[in-house]
């Protein structure tokens, strides 16, 4: 594939919005073309995943401009991509073509997909929410999450500062510390797959793993 990636300037463009816990953040940068996590194409490890499995329903929550879905209803696999920013799932829909239906704007933390899902993939998502919502990220993918069901995918991982506070010079993304990562997860999630990344983006080079968590017995969050 064409490298497609939109340039992002040497310094970052002065944004109205500085929330990224609203929409308005988002689609600031979406529609002015500043999306430095864009991968443009489907990242080798997803691909790889998708390899190692029979279909099975995915959801994939803050879905950006949706590469992986197209890629996946293409080989015919039950997919659903959400994003809260009007301008992303325009992003998305351009790329999914005649299954632009396949993607919806909608709050992760309130969606109720039309399936139940076998797999969450998760990229860019978790860090792209201030740290003060993780718990309910965790509690959300539990609740959404049959036993057995997977979330797999991206985690953007490393040494959170001490002084970390939620204003856009931290963040996003906000990486997470692997203990913190870890004891979040696995009241709910068995860990399954660990693995390096070999095609990061700038932004998250030498952060970021592919992890496969399963979702443990019957209790939902
Ligand atoms: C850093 S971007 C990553 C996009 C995409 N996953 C990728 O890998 O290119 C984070 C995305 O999450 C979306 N997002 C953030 N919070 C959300 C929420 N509560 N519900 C749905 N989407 C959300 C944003 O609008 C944005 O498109």
């Amino acid at each position: 594939m064409s490298d497609t990636r939109p340039t992002a300037p040497a310094t970052a463009p002065i944004f109205e919005n500085r929330d990224p816990n609203a929409p308005g953040f988002w689609d600031e940068r979406f529609g002015r073309g500043y999306m430095p996590w864009d991968q443009a194409g489907v990242p080798a490890s997803f691909k790889t995943f998708v390899e190692r499995h029979a279909p099975m329903p995915v959801l994939i929550p803050g879905c950006g401009s949706a590469y992986e879905a197209c890629w996946l209803a293409e080989k015919g696999w039950p997919v659903r991509a959400i994003d809260f920013a009007p301008n992303a799932v325009e992003a998305a829909r351009a790329q999914l073509g005649e299954r632009a239906e396949l993607v919806e704007v909608a709050d992760f933390f309130t969606y109720q997909p039309p399936f139940e899902p076998g797999w969450i993939y998760e990229r860019a998502f978790m860090c792209a929410l201030p740290p003060s919502r993780r718990d309910d990220y965790t509690a959300r993918m539990a609740a959404l999450l049959p036993a057995g069901g997977l979330l797999a995918g991206f985690f953007f991982i490393g040494a959170m500062q001490k002084d970390l506070s939620e204003d856009s010079s931290k963040g996003p993304p906000f990486c997470i510390e692997r203990a913190e990562l870890d004891a979040l997860l696995t009241p709910h999630f068995e860990l399954l797959e660990d693995e390096p990344v070999s095609d990061s983006i700038a932004v998250f080079a030498g952060r970021e793993r592919w992890l496969t968590w399963r979702r443990r017995g019957a209790t939902r969050a």
